[in-house]
């Protein structure tokens, strides 16, 4: 536990409901959580607001999960921002994302010296708005020797992309007779993609309702635990996130085998 046991109590304190907070494991928290942070433009809309200010109350669940798990001792959290398929809405939401993408980082900066947050990109960062380009670089830049948690945002991510990427990337190697393609193994292929080297995400929270992956991490979620809620991104809490892990700690991961003394 990377916080004295008394400040962890005291965030964890005002419980709704305490009785989850007795069936977490603390010694099974999972390691690396992947969240695909949904519903935020009906948080908006269930309110008469526009999009943005769904976006805007997403950025506060953000910095909650980002903090939740520090505390509970997670190695890495990994968020789905923005998807190579999200330039498809319209040109106005576009521009408000990426701007929001690089105003929350700047924010988000002390907090992550505080907490020792690490920054990853998942994605294709050329293809971003120059000044939104520039504060990952930055991010990433100043956060390089922070040894906490890795805190790794995708953005501009597709799945399929980074496979065909990754593809290329061996491909290239091959014909430079650096490896042959018999060498080709899922160590090398995941080393290739942009969550290398993280290892694979334990588990999986998407919320809004929506049960699908929308192209994230196709091939780094083959036994991942998936935990679906109603719940709108931004009213998402620590308390929400307790309970996924609860239900995470619920599972029997068997990887194809069979459960010991089955
Ligand atoms: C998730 O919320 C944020 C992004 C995809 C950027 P949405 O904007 O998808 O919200 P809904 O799904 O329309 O409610
Ligand atoms: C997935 O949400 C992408 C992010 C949360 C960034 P979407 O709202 O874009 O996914 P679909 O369109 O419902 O599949
Ligand atoms: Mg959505």
């Amino acid at each position: 536990m990377p916080v004295a046991h008394e400040e962890f109590l005291t965030y964890f304190a005002e419980a709704p409901d305490g009785s989850r907070f007795d069936e977490l494991d603390l010694s099974r928290v999972p390691r690396h959580i992947a969240v695909i942070m949904d519903g935020n433009g009906r948080w908006a809309a269930q309110r008469g607001l526009a999009r943005g200010y769904g976006h805007a109350a997403g950025v506060a669940a953000l910095r909650e999960v980002i903090t939740a798990c520090v505390r509970l001792g997670v190695r890495a959290l990994t968020v789905y921002a923005f998807s190579t398929e999200n330039w498809n809405r319209p040109q106005e939401e576009v521009n408000l994302l990426m701007s929001l993408f690089a105003s929350t980082l700047i924010d988000e900066l002390p907090l992550m010296h505080r907490e020792g947050v690490r920054l990853k990109y998942l994605g294709e960062m050329d293809d971003l708005p120059d000044d939104t380009r520039e504060t990952f670089e930055r991010g990433l830049r100043e956060t390089a020797d922070h040894t906490g948690m890795t805190l790794a945002v995708a953005v501009n991510y597709g799945s399929r992309a980074e496979m065909l990427r990754a593809t290329r990337a061996l491909a290239r190697r091959c014909v430079a007779g650096e490896m042959r393609p018999e060498d080709i193994d899922e160590a090398a292929f995941s080393s290739e993609l942009y969550t290398s080297p993280l290892p694979d995400p334990d588990l999986l929270i998407r919320t809004s309702g929506e049960e699908r992956l929308s192209n994230f991490l196709l091939w780094q979620l083959s036994y991942t635990e998936l935990v679906f809620t109603d719940v709108l991104w931004p009213d998402f809490t620590r308390w929400d996130l307790v309970r996924a892990i609860v239900e995470f700690q619920g599972r029997h991961r068997r990887y194809g085998g069979v459960e010991d003394g089955a």
